[in-house]
């Protein structure tokens, strides 16, 4: 991509979801990225978006101050506000739409709307050090959210064509409704993570998602796993706190087995070998260790992202942000939210 970002000093808001996240940067160089979490969705055992919208309107004002006085700079200093435009919950998106627009128009700067999936992606541009490598374009992403699972290819001029992607569930969305048929709480993807680490892969053989091509499939595992879990716990009820780590390791393995093999089968198909991941289940070790073998088999270039930018946060909004703006996309304070929206290129 060549991209070589000015030092334009830019302030990011994230609220797509149940996170409030406002980030500082400057080009490509992350100043700050703050992150407000909701706890109030825990008991509902997913997230409420009117509850999600509410928190967002108590926390952006205070998360936009710390990240500015993290970053060392204030109001004045700024020079673009990005934000998250969609897809997302329509409230959440509101909230931070209202505070980029009130700003935009209050300081007389520009507004950049930003695609969360595509942000998601781009946070491969973002550079910790001067020496960071990035991907070089044309690449391929395997994004995968609560929301969203998808292989793009992404090319020079930020366009996202998408080649595979679900056609039920999100991974993220399986790691956390099986997690619930486990009495895991919301989001039970960290969790099941962390028991994987001390469990056996291969104790339970789940069916794995077996569409043709790209695509993906992710309800038949959901549906396996609980009939299986009803008939055993019919047996012995204590049969999940007694297997916990074996079945979290082996729902886990039958998740990501197929994600990696997609790419690996996108990859050979168009020829692109350098490679990404991006977006909350990017996260997990089990598929960030799968991914980098992957890479290792095949001597494939592979990016995985640090854990501070796979889950969602401000730092890939600003980092978009600035990649839009120096290609002159800049929006307009007519824009609204859009809560469905598809990415940029068609699908192949
Ligand atoms: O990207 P993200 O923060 O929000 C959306 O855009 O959806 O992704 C959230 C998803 C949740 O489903 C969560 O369970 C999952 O990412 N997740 C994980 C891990 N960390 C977050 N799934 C598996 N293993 C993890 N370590
Ligand atoms: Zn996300």
């Amino acid at each position: 991509m060549g991209i070589q970002l000015s030092d334009r000093i830019i302030l990011a808001i994230e609220s797509s979801c149940d996170d409030t996240s406002a980030a500082v940067l400057r080009g490509d160089r992350v100043l700050s990225n703050r992150i407000a979490g909701q706890a109030v969705h825990k008991q509902f055992g997913g997230v409420v978006p009117e509850l999600a919208s509410r928190a967002h309107q108590a926390n952006i004002v205070p998360v936009v101050e710390v990240a500015l006085k993290d970053a060392g700079v204030g109001m004045d200093d700024i020079a673009a506000v990005a934000y998250t435009r969609g897809p997302g919950l329509l409230g959440s998106l509101l909230v931070g739409t209202s505070f980029a627009k009130s700003l935009a128009l209050a300081r007389g700067i520009p507004l950049l709307p930003v695609h969360h999936m595509e942000a998601h992606v781009l946070a491969h541009f973002i550079k910790d050090s001067p020496e960071q490598k990035v991907p070089e374009t044309p690449f391929l992403c395997l994004t995968v959210s609560g929301g969203h699972t998808q292989i793009v290819q992404v090319e020079s001029d930020l366009s996202f064509t998408v080649l595979g992607e679900t056609s039920d569930d999100a991974a993220g969305e399986a790691f956390d409704k099986i997690g619930k048929l486990m009495g895991l709480p919301y989001p039970a993807g960290p969790m099941i993570d962390a028991h994987a680490k001390k469990g056996d892969p291969q104790a339970f053989r789940f069916p794995q998602s077996k569409s043709d091509g790209l695509d993906f499939s992710f309800s038949g595992l959901k549906t396996s796993v609980l009939y299986f879990l009803q008939k055993a716990v019919k047996e012995d009820p204590s049969f999940v706190a007694n297997h916990v780590e074996d079945l979290c390791a082996s729902v886990q393995h039958a998740i990501v087995q197929p994600l990696v093999q997609r790419m690996e089968k996108a990859a050979d198909q168009t020829g692109i070998t350098t490679l990404a991941i991006a977006g909350g289940v990017s996260a997990n070790s089990g598929l960030r260790e799968t991914f980098r073998a992957l890479g290792v088999r095949r001597q494939w270039q592979t990016f995985i992202p640090p854990m501070q930018y796979c889950t969602d946060n401000a730092a890939m909004i600003g980092i978009a942000g600035q990649l839009l703006w120096q290609a002159g996309k800049v929006g307009s304070l007519s824009d609204v939210p859009v809560a469905r929206w598809h990415l940029s290129g068609s699908r192949r």
